[in-house]
C-alpha cells in the first residue's frame, strides 16, 4: 500500500477530496492510504499554538518547530537512518522548494510512504525544515496562501502513477511529459459538431495510422507550445 500522511493545521479540507474519484476509489480497494494529522494536536500548550510572531520583526507569523517537528518524527521518525528504515520521505510544501514537474513525481510514486508538510502564514521556521525535512517542492513560481492545495496537486500527480490507482495503465503512457511531449489533441462523439468534424482518420479503424497521425500531432503541438521539451528529449524518445 503506498501511504500518505498530511500535516496541515486545515485537515478539513481533505476530506472531499480524498473520497473523490481514483484516490476515494484506491483508497476503497486498499491501494492507497491517505491521512490527515491536525498539527495543532501535536501542540503541547493550552491555546494550541502553532505559530509565533517572527524574530527580528516583519510582518506575519511563523509556523512554530516544535508542533511540526514532534508531527513529522512521530509519523516518519527521525530524519536520517532511522526514516530511511522505516522508508518515510517527507516533503515540505513550499515556493522557495524545486519545482514539481513529473520526473521527480515519477520518484515520488516509486517511494512508499510521504509525508506532506503544509505551511501557512509567512512560513516555517528555518530549524524545523533543517531538523526534519527531507526535500521541500513548488508547484509553480506564484505564492499561495498554504501548502494544502499544492499538496493536493503533488498528491493526484503522484498517485496516477502508484500501480492499481489508474485502472487502464495504458493511459498513463501516452500522456503528456511521459516521452518528452505533450499528449496531442482528442475527440469524441459527436462526429460533426458546430460545423467542425473529427478528423477522418480517427474513425478509419485503421490502428497504425491513426497511431502515426497522434505522434505527428503530438511532435506538432509540442514544437509549437514547448519546443523546450523536444530539446531535452532522449533521442530514442523513452522514458526519462
Ligand atoms: C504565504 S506562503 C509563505 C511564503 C513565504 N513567505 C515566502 O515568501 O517564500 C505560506 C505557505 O504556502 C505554501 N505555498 C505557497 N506557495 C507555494 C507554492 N508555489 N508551492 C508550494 N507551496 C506553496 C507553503 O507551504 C508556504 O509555507
Amino acid at each position: 500500500m503506498f501511504r500518505i500522511d498530511v500535516i496541515t493545521i486545515f485537515p478539513e479540507l481533505f476530506e472531499t477530496f480524498r473520497q473523490t474519484s481514483l484516490l476515494g476509489a484506491a483508497r476503497e480497494a486498499g491501494t492507497l492510504s491517505i491521512e490527515t494529522h491536525d498539527l495543532r494536536s501535536y501542540t503541547e500548550d493550552v491555546h494550541r499554538s502553532v505559530d509565533d510572531e517572527p524574530y527580528g520583526g516583519g510582518p506575519g507569523m511563523v509556523m512554530k518547530p516544535e508542533p511540526l517537528v514532534r508531527a513529522i518524527e512521530e509519523l516518519a521518525g527521525e530524519k536520517g537512518p532511522d526514516r530511511e528504515a522505516r522508508g518515510a520521505f517527507v516533503v515540505l510544501l513550499s515556493p522557495q522548494g524545486r519545482r514539481l514537474d513529473q520526473k521527480e513525481v515519477r520518484s515520488l510514486a516509486g517511494r512508499s510512504h510521504l509525508v506532506l508538510v503544509c505551511g501557512r502564514y509567512e512560513g516555517i521556521d528555518q530549524r524545523a525544515i533543517d531538523l526534519a525535512v527531507d526535500q521541500e517542492l513548488s508547484i509553480g513560481d506564484y505564492v499561495l496562501s498554504g501548502g494544502e492545495v499544492p499538496a493536493m496537486a503533488l498528491i493526484e500527480a503522484t498517485t496516477r502513477l502508484v500501480p492499481g490507482v489508474i485502472g487502464n495503465p495504458e493511459s498513463l503512457v501516452v500522456e503528456s511529459f511521459e516521452k518528452g511531449m505533450l499528449e496531442g489533441p482528442s475527440y469524441t462523439r459527436p462526429a460533426q459538431f458546430r460545423g467542425q468534424s473529427v478528423p477522418e482518420v480517427l474513425r478509419s479503424g485503421d490502428h497504425g495510422k491513426i497511431s502515426r497521425w497522434r505522434e505527428e500531432r503530438a511532435r506538432e503541438r509540442t514544437q509549437e507550445r514547448r519546443p523546450d521539451l523536444l530539446e531535452q528529449r532522449p533521442p530514442s524518445g523513452e522514458k526519462r
